[in-house]
């Protein structure tokens, strides 16, 4: 009887030590699945340097997939309460995807215009034509000296944002 119940206990803590292996080789595994990729992580903030952007002439940048649209304000554009002031200058920073149905609007000579159902956007992102219900969205920034980081919620992203729920 001993030795049964001793090839008994020996077999139960082979299984268990085998599951408790497998069990943590699939832990090990599924973390792998779940973690971010390190392509995505790197994606999440994307420093740009405004300090190089010419008044008037907006770039588009991708951030997490999505394009963003930067402009210097020339002098002639008005001033408006999304403007993000660094010093003596004025930029709309506003992610490029129509609030109608998505598509992405181009920038012609003075606002940006959307081919798909003939939406517009002044050059402070808000909506001036067509079927677009609200302004262009403001993607989360923060700000050092000229330069923005793209991911990051900081105080001049706050405030703009505040401005942008109560208008
Ligand atoms: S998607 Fe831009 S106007 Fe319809």
């Amino acid at each position: 009887m001993s030795n049964e119940t001793n090839r008994r206990d020996f077999l139960g803590y082979s299984f268990a030590a085998v599951a408790a292996v497998g069990g943590a080789a699939s832990l090990v595994g599924m973390k792998q699945v779940w973690d971010p990729l390190p392509s995505v992580l790197a994606g999440g903030f994307t420093k740009v340097e405004l300090g190089e952007l010419k008044a008037g002439n907006p770039v588009t940048i991708t951030w997490r997939g999505k394009p963003i649209f930067l402009l210097k304000k020339t002098a002639e554009m008005k001033d408006n309460e999304r403007d993000l002031i660094i010093g003596d200058s004025r930029y709309t920073v506003a992610i490029g995807l129509c609030t109608h149905l998505g598509c992405i609007p181009a920038w012609k000579k003075d606002k940006w215009k959307c081919a798909c159902h003939g939406g517009e956007f002044n050059p402070s992102a808000e909506q001036i034509f067509g079927p677009p219900p609200r302004p262009l969205d403001l993607p989360p920034f923060s700000v050092k000296g000229t330069e923005i980081t793209l991911g990051e919620e900081g105080p001049e992203y706050k405030k703009i944002a505040a401005a942008m729920a109560t208008a």
